[in-house]
C-alpha cells in the first residue's frame, strides 16, 4: 500500500475536441497542450493539467492519483494487475503505473508530471464579517466571466460493489474515511474518502464511492476561490446556455458551497468552496444515507438533476 498525495486529472473520451475545449474554457480551465487526438486542460495551480480528452467516443476513462515518489510507483507496480513503471511521452511527462479499479475504471499513479507556472487570477477580496472586518476601506468589485478553477479537488463515483470500490482504494491508495453512511440496516453504503497526509490538512474528500446499477462517473469537482467565483462562474454558464445539474447550494458532509454542470456529452462537473479541512486527528463521522445529499442552505437534494 501507498499514500497518494492528491487527485490529478480526469481522463475522459470525446468526438469533438473543439466542443469540449469551448465548454471546458467557460467552465473556468485552460488550454495546456493540444494534438490531433488529445486535449489537456489546466487550472490556475502548477500541475500541467487537471483535464484530458482523448478523440473517441463519449466515456469518463478514469482518473490519476499523485504518488509521493518514484519509489511509491515502483511499490503500486507490484500490486495485482498493475502496469509496470512507464514513462509518459505525452505533454507534461512523468512516470506512470496504471491498475484498473472492481469497475473497470482506469486508475493512473504518476510522479513527476511537469509543475506549470501558477496563473496570477484576481484573488477575494478580503471579507468583511459581523465579527471580523478586514476590508477598510475597499470596496467590491467582480469582473464577469468563468470561474476560475485552482485545481481539481475529487472524483465521485458510481460504484456497483461499494465494498470492493471501498477496499480497492483504501488498501491501494491509503485514503482513510471522513465520514462514513450507514443505511436502515446499520451497513455502511457511501463513504467520503480522503487521502492521508498525517498532520497535514487535505480536503474533505478526494473520492466518493456511491453504490448504484450501473458503474460510471458521478463527477469531477474543481476548486475555486471563493463564493463570489462560485456565482460569477455560475452566471457566465447560464448566458453561454449550458446544461444545470445543481447548485448552488452548501453541503453538510464537506460543508462546500457547491454548484454542478453538465459538459456537452452528460459528464458532469462542479465549481466547490470553503471546504472542510481534515488531519489524522479529526475524528470520523457516521451518518444515516439521508444526509449525504443535504443541503445547509439553496439548492436542496430534490432539485437535483440527473
Ligand atoms: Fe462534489
Amino acid at each position: 500500500m501507498i499514500k497518494v498525495q492528491d487527485v490529478l486529472y480526469a481522463r475522459f473520451s470525446a468526438p469533438d475536441l473543439d466542443v469540449m475545449e469551448a465548454y471546458l474554457l467557460d467552465f473556468g480551465l485552460v488550454r495546456a497542450a493540444r494534438d490531433d487526438n488529445a486535449l489537456y486542460m489546466r487550472a490556475s495551480d502548477g500541475e500541467h493539467h487537471v483535464h484530458i480528452t482523448e478523440l473517441g467516443p463519449p466515456a469518463f476513462q478514469g482518473f490519476a492519483f499523485e504518488a509521493a515518489s518514484l519509489e511509491d510507483l515502483a511499490i503500486i507496480s507490484k500490486a495485482d494487475g498493475a502496469s509496470p513503471i512507464e514513462t509518459l511521452e505525452t505533454p507534461g511527462g512523468g512516470a506512470r503505473v496504471t491498475l484498473a479499479d472492481p469497475d473497470g475504471f482506469q486508475i493512473e499513479v504518476v510522479h513527476g508530471l511537469e509543475t506549470l507556472a501558477p496563473i496570477d487570477v484576481a484573488h477575494a477580496a478580503a471579507r468583511n464579517s459581523g465579527s471580523a472586518r478586514q476590508r477598510l476601506g475597499g470596496t467590491v468589485r467582480l469582473a464577469p466571466g468563468p470561474a476560475k478553477c485552482k485545481r481539481l479537488g475529487h472524483v465521485v463515483l458510481n460504484v456497483t460493489d461499494f465494498e470492493a470500490s471501498d477496499t480497492f482504494y483504501k488498501s491501494h491508495f491509503g485514503l482513510v474515511s471522513s465520514d462514513e453512511l450507514f443505511d436502515e440496516d446499520d451497513v455502511i453504503r457511501v463513504a467520503f474518502s480522503r487521502v492521508d497526509r498525517g498532520l497535514d490538512y487535505v480536503d474533505h474528500h478526494t473520492l466518493l464511492t456511491v453504490p448504484a446499477e450501473e458503474a460510471g462517473l458521478g463527477h469531477i469537482a474543481f476548486e475555486v476561490e471563493d463564493a463570489n467565483d462560485v456565482f460569477v462562474g455560475h452566471e457566465h454558464l447560464v448566458a453561454k446556455g449550458y446544461r444545470h445539474s445543481w447548485g448552488i447550494g452548501r453541503h453538510v458532509l464537506g460543508s462546500q458551497i457547491f454548484d454542478y454542470w453538465f459538459d456537452p456529452y452528460g459528464f458532469r462537473l462542479e465549481h466547490w468552496t470553503d471546504g472542510d479541512l481534515f488531519n489524522q486527528d479529526t475524528p470520523m463521522g457516521r451518518h444515516p444515507m439521508a444526509t449525504a445529499l443535504d443541503s445547509q442552505w439553496g439548492a436542496t437534494a430534490a432539485d437535483r438533476k440527473v
